[in-house]
């Protein structure tokens, strides 16, 4: 070849290798963003929901349902400001949506199915690589506590059962199993999660950091409520829920957790438990092949009217300092950093 022709090559080869796509954007070589001073491009598409007719559709169904499946690149469905009564399901076939509202205070998704836990929850998520900012899930069948003469039920505000979803700014409310974390992995970050009975459960892993858990358990008084009810099936399960730096607040009284299945496994990490939470602290349930020691239910650097030790149940777990740097690292839940990889992440 001649020399021109192995430059033209090697610049073709070269710009080809700069180009190819990564989740949705262009990568440039030399953080070629930095270097120059200017901004990236907008990265991914945006679908708007509106109420009033203003956006490009008026539900967020109907935005979800216009997104084709296997989706591949990220896309937006900006939700404006106002309460959607619908029922909303990111099926397993869309992944990479980034679902954002105009504040937690400010969107809303209400529903108030209660029949099936599996159907009936207010918002599902199945996909993996799933966003959601600044939105409120509620399921009003028994939330708020009063409106209505409806007996207290499972009624399930969100269920996430995609891996790699992250939830920032988010509101979950209802009474019993609000938010059923099922599987997957997952990172909640200054989320608000209400509730009484069993309203965070399920085997997902995940991480809530400086969330608060509005415990709303007064009604069921003296019968304490219950924040958790994990349920990690086998000792070699990687799944759990971990509380860092949160705030546990309400009224009534209240458990940490009670086992959903034999392995259950919480902690509460440098969090501050208000003295709603009950002495004992945990509850033992009954599993055919498992004891109370077999469940990892724990609390480390905890403050708080309710963070005494001295009165927890005898068989509390005393995780070791490695242990607990392991569950309460980004990397227990996004090892090969997927969180650090989505654009609209809030790490800092
Ligand atoms: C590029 O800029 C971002 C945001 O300002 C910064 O976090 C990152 O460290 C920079 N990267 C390099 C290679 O300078
Ligand atoms: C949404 O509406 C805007 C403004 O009318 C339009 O430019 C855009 O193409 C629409 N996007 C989709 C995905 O329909
Ligand atoms: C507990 O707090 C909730 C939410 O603020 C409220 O609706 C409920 O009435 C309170 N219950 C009691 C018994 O104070
Ligand atoms: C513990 O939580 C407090 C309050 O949220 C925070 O300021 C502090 O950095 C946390 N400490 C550790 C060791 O995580």
């Amino acid at each position: 070849m001649a020399l021109l022709e192995r430059l033209l090559l090697f610049l073709f080869v070269f710009f080809i290798s700069c180009f190819t796509r990564s989740q949705g954007g262009i990568n440039f070589p030399l953080d070629f963003w930095n270097v120059s001073g200017l901004s990236p491009p907008e990265k991914y598409q945006t679908i708007t929901v509106d109420q009033s007719g203003q956006g490009n559709y008026t539900t967020i169904q109907a935005a979800i349902d216009a997104i084709p499946s296997g989706n591949m690149e990220w896309i937006c469905i900006y939700v404006k400001t106002g309460t959607y009564n619908e029922k909303v399901k990111i099926p397993r076939e869309k992944p990479m949506i980034y679902l954002k509202g105009g504040g937690k205070r400010k969107t809303s998704v209400v529903w108030n199915s209660h029949n099936s836990i599996e159907r009936d929850p207010t918002f599902i998520s199945e996909a993996d690589e799933v966003v959601v900012k600044s939105i409120t899930f509620i399921n009003s069948y028994n939330y708020p506590l009063g409106s209505n003469h409806n007996p207290i039920m499972p009624a399930v505000a969100a269920k996430i059962s995609g891996d790699k979803s992250a939830f920032y700014r988010c509101g979950f409310m209802g009474v019993q199993d609000t938010l059923w974390d099922d599987s997957g992995r997952h990172y909640f970050k200054l989320c608000s999660i209400r509730g009484a009975v069993d309203f965070i459960m399920g085997s997902g892993q995940s991480i809530y950091e400086r969330c608060t858990i509005s415990v709303i358990a007064g009604f069921l008084s003296p019968q304490p409520g219950f924040i958790t009810a994990q349920s990690r099936d086998a000792a070699s399960d990687p799944n759990g829920f971990v509380f860092k730096d949160c705030n546990v607040i309400g009224n009534g009284t209240t458990y940490l957790g009670r086992p959903w299945r034999g392995h259950a496994r919480v902690l509460f990490y440098n969090s501050t438990l208000s003295d709603i939470v009950v002495p004992q602290g945990w509850l033992d349930g009954d599993f055919i092949g498992t004891t109370m020691k077999d469940l990892v239910f724990a609390e480390e650097g905890c403050r708080g009217g309710g963070s005494s030790l001295s009165g927890r149940a005898w068989w509390e777990t005393r995780l070791s300092k490695e242990e607990i740097r392991r569950l309460t690292s980004m990397s227990y839940v996004s090892e090969e950093g997927w969180i650090e990889k989505q654009a609209f992440n809030m790490l800092s």
